[in-house]
C-alpha cells in the first residue's frame, strides 16, 4: 500500500512540475504558484513516504533494496531521488519569488516539517558519515532551505526577480526526473541470470556493495570486506548464504556478534552458486582443515584463525603474500603496534597505527584474544630478517 502512496505522490508532484512549467512560458503567474504549491506539498510528503518503504525493504527484500542503493537500479533511483529532493526545494523557491505569502507558508511549511520523518527513523541507506551527522545534513537542507526562501521572499525578491525565468524552468524538470524512479522499481524487479555475467559484475549488480566493500570499492558498513571470504571454506559460506540469518552467522563461523543485517536477503540456490564461483574466482577459499588437537601455540592460532589465507610465511601461505602480505616484514612494526593492531584490525586502526595508508579492511573481523596475541607476537617478531 505504501508503494501505491509513492507513486500517486509522485506522479502529482510530477504534474506539479508540468503545471509550473505550462504557467511560466504561457505567462499565467496564477498556474505558475498553483504548480509550485502542489510540487511544495507532494515533494515532502512523497520523500516522507519513500522513506518509511526503503526501511521497510531493507528489512524484508534486501537485495530489492541492494539493487537499489548500489546494483543495477541504482542510477535510475539516485537520478529519481535528485528529482523529488532537489525538485521539493526549486518548488518553494519558485513561491519564494511570487507575491503571495500564504503560497509560500504553506509550502515551506511541508518542506521544513518534513525534516521530522528523517529525524524520527534511521536513515534506509548506509553512508559513510555518523548518524547525527546525516541527520544534521537533511535538517539543513530541508529546515535551511525552507528558511532561504522565506528570507528571498521578505528581502531579496526584487532582487532576485531576473532568475525567475530560470528557476521555473528547473522547478518544472526536477518533478519530472522523479519519475525515473518508476524505472528503479521496474529494474529492482527483474529476475537477474547471475550466471551469465562476468565475475565481479555478479556482485555488484545485485546490490552486495551496499553493505559490503570490494577492493576498496563500496560501502564497508556492516558488512565488511568481502576480501574476508578468502579466510572461509565453501561449505561455510554456502551454507550462511542460503539463509544468511544472525544463528546461521554463528553457526557457520562467520561472526561471533552478528548483526543479522543480511536476514532479508533471500537468493535461490542458483544465484548462490553463481555468487560463490565469482567469490572464488575473484578470491579464493580456504581449504578445510582438520583441526590437530595436538598442536599448540602459534601454530593453533594460525590454522584456527587461518592467517596464512591472507598472509605467507616463509614458503607457505597466499601466493605471493596475499592481501596482507609476509609476516616476515611484519616484524619491523614492533612489539606494541603489532599488539594494538592485533587486538583491533580494523581498517581505521591500520591508518592510525601507520600500517597502510590506504587499508583494505579485511582483516576486521579476526582480532585475537590478549592470551593469543602474547603468543602471536613474540613469534612475529622472531621472523626478522637478519
Ligand atoms: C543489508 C546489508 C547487506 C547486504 C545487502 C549484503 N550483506 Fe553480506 N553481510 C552483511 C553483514 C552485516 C554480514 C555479517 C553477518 C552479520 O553481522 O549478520 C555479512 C556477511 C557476509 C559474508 C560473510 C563475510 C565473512 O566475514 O566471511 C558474505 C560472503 C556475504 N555477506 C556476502 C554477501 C553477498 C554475496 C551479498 C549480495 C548478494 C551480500 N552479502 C549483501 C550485510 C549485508
Ligand atoms: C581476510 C584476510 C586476512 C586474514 C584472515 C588475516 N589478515 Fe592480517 N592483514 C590483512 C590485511 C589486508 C592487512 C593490511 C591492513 C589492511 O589493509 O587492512 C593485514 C595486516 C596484518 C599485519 C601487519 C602487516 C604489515 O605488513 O604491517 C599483521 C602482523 C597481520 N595482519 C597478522 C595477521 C594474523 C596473525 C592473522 C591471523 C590471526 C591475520 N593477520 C589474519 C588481511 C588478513
Amino acid at each position: 500500500m505504501m508503494i501505491r502512496l509513492v507513486e500517486t505522490g509522485l506522479v502529482l508532484f510530477a504534474f506539479g512540475g508540468l503545471i509550473i512549467l505550462v504557467g511560466g512560458f504561457a505567462r499565467k503567474p496564477l498556474w505558475k504558484e498553483i504548480g509550485a504549491l502542489i510540487a511544495a506539498i507532494m515533494g515532502p510528503l512523497t520523500l516522507a513516504c519513500c522513506w518509511f518503504v526503503l526501511l521497510d525493504i531493507r528489512q524484508n527484500e534486501t537485495v530489492y533494496w541492494a539493487r537499489l542503493m548500489a546494483g543495477d537500479a541504482a542510477d535510475f533511483f539516485a537520478t529519481g531521488s535528485l528529482g523529488l529532493i532537489v525538485g521539493s526545494g526549486l518548488a518553494v523557491g519558485v513561491l519564494s519569488l511570487e507575491n503571495r505569502l500564504a503560497s509560500l507558508r504553506v509550502g515551506a511549511i511541508f518542506l521544513a516539517l518534513s525534516w521530522i520523518f528523517l529525524f524520527l527513523h534511521p536513515t534506509p541507506h548506509y553512508v559513510p558519515i555518523p548518524g547525527w551527522l546525516d541527520k544534521l545534513v537533511w535538517f539543513m537542507v530541508l529546515v535551511g532551505g525552507a528558511g532561504i526562501c522565506v528570507v528571498v521572499f521578505r528581502k531579496l525578491k526584487d532582487r532576485l526577480r531576473s532568475f525567475s525565468m530560470p528557476l521555473f524552468i528547473l522547478a518544472g524538470i526536477f518533478p519530472l526526473l522523479s519519475l525515473v524512479t518508476f524505472s528503479a522499481h521496474k529494474q529492482a524487479q527483474v529476475f537477474l541470470d547471475l550466471g551469465s555475467m562476468p565475475m565481479e559484475q555478479r556482485l555488484s549488480m545485485i546490490g552486495c556493495l551496499a553493505c559490503h566493500s570490494m577492493n576498496g570499492e563500496g560501502q564497508s558498513n556492516p558488512g565488511g570486506g568481502l576480501e574476508a571470504v578468502m579466510s572461509r571454506t565453501e561449505d561455510d559460506l554456502r551454507g550462511f548464504l542460503l539463509e544468511p540469518t544472525d544463528q546461521n552467522a554463528k553457526q557457520f563461523n562467520i561472526r561471533e556478534n552478528p548483526t543479522g543485517d543480511m536476514a532479508g536477503v533471500h537468493l535461490t540456490p542458483g544465484q548462490v552458486n553463481a555468487l560463490l564461483e565469482a567469490l572464488s574466482k575473484v578470491y579464493g577459499f580456504r581449504q578445510p582443515v582438520s583441526k590437530d588437537v595436538s598442536m599448540e601455540g602459534v601454530e593453533s592460532i594460525l590454522a584456527a584463525r587461518s592467517c596464512l589465507a591472507c598472509h605467507s610465511v616463509g614458503d607457505r601461505g597466499a601466493a605471493g603474500g596475499g592481501v596482507g602480505g609476509t609476516l616476515e616484514d611484519a616484524a619491523k612494526l614492533g612489539q606494541e603496534t603489532l599488539h594494538a593492531w592485533l587486538l583491533n584490525p580494523s581498517a581505521d586502526n591500520a591508518k592510525q597505527l601507520g600500517i597502510r595508508e590506504n587499508p583494505v579492511g579485511a582483516m576486521g573481523n579476526f582480532a585475537l584474544t590478549e592470551e593469543e596475541a602474547d603468543v602471536i607476537v613474540p613469534w612475529v617478531l622472531s621472523l626478522k630478517r637478519k
